[in-house]
């Protein structure tokens, strides 16, 4: 049933979406900062409560900040980090995990650093734009173990934090997420990309599709004429151009799908 004046866009219902999965064995979900919405974790772009509408970028999320404020920037994401400590996986990511047994491969191709998906048991996860756990220092990239920040962030988990020392070679650390003007990391790219090109179909679940060039991962799907079904309470760019699109929360829509799929 079209929605709206988008001519082929189904509404969205569990059926819908699981009748145009069906006889997909490979399967890529891309999930972006609304996956984590319902575990209270803040999107970015929402106008009232997302990150991007309270605090610049510009100061907080580029190499330039980190160099210019360190502390700053450090006690920033220690706080982030332990709110995403804090956050329990939702009904629709333990849902999403479930899936893995319902297809050959189902690959989740996430944007977000919260590690939510891989605590939910998703086995098989790339973190497009790092993670929040995966510290490391900021000049030679050396690991940095994320045990000895747990005291220091319970301590000040508000305020600046001065970022300690890499014991290798004495730089800064800093967390392990992609900023604005850095590279994604290869590897992740590579699995994404090649994911892209090969599957069966493709689910987007909670992204703006704004922020490339993770936007572009589901545009490869699209060319190759696969389906691309989309999970989002409120349209984006990619909306038009799905074969789904199911305006529903993630929480909602995901243990629907796998009800449905799993009764198949
Ligand atoms: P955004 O904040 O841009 O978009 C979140 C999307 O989730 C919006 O389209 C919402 O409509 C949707 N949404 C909200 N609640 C939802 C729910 N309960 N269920 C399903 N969808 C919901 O977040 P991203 O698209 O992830 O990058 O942002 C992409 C990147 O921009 C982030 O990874 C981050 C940011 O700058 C870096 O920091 C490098």
């Amino acid at each position: 049933m079209p929605v709206g004046d988008d001519a082929g866009l189904a509404a969205g219902t569990a059926d819908a979406v699981a009748a145009t999965l069906a006889g997909a064995r490979t399967v890529v979900a891309v999930t972006g900062a609304g996956m984590s919405q319902e575990s209270g974790v803040p999107t970015f772009r929402d106008a009232q409560t997302g990150l991007w509408a309270r605090f610049d970028p510009a100061e907080l999320a580029t190499p330039e900040a980190f160099r210019r404020d360190p502390e700053r920037v450090f006690g920033w994401y220690l706080r982030r980090w332990t709110l995403a400590r804090r956050a329990e996986p939702h009904a629709g990511y333990r849902a999403l995990a479930g899936l893995a047994d319902v297809f050959d491969e189902l690959l989740v191709v996430t944007q977000n650093v919260d590690g939510l998906h891989r605590r939910a048991g998703s086995p098989d996860v790339v973190e497009l734009h790092g993670s929040l756990e995966a510290f490391r220092c900021a000049d030679a990239g050396h690991p940095f173990a994320a045990d000895g920040l747990e005291a220091l962030a319970g301590r000040v988990p508000d305020g600046p934090v001065a970022p300690p020392r890499c014991p290798v070679c004495g730089s800064p650390v800093r967390p392990g997420v992609v900023w604005f003007g850095e590279g994604l990391p290869g590897a992740a790219v590579e699995r994404a990309w090649a994911a892209a090109e090969s599957c069966d179909a493709m689910l987007v679940i909670g992204t703006s599709s704004l922020v490339f060039p993770a936007a572009s991962v589901p545009e490869i799907v699209l060319r190759r004429g696969r389906p691309v079904i989309e999970i989002n309470p409120d349209r984006t760019p990619l909306t038009p151009r799905a074969r789904v699109w199911w305006p529903a929360r993630a929480g909602d829509a995901l243990p629907a799908l796998a009800a449905r799929l799993h009764a198949a």
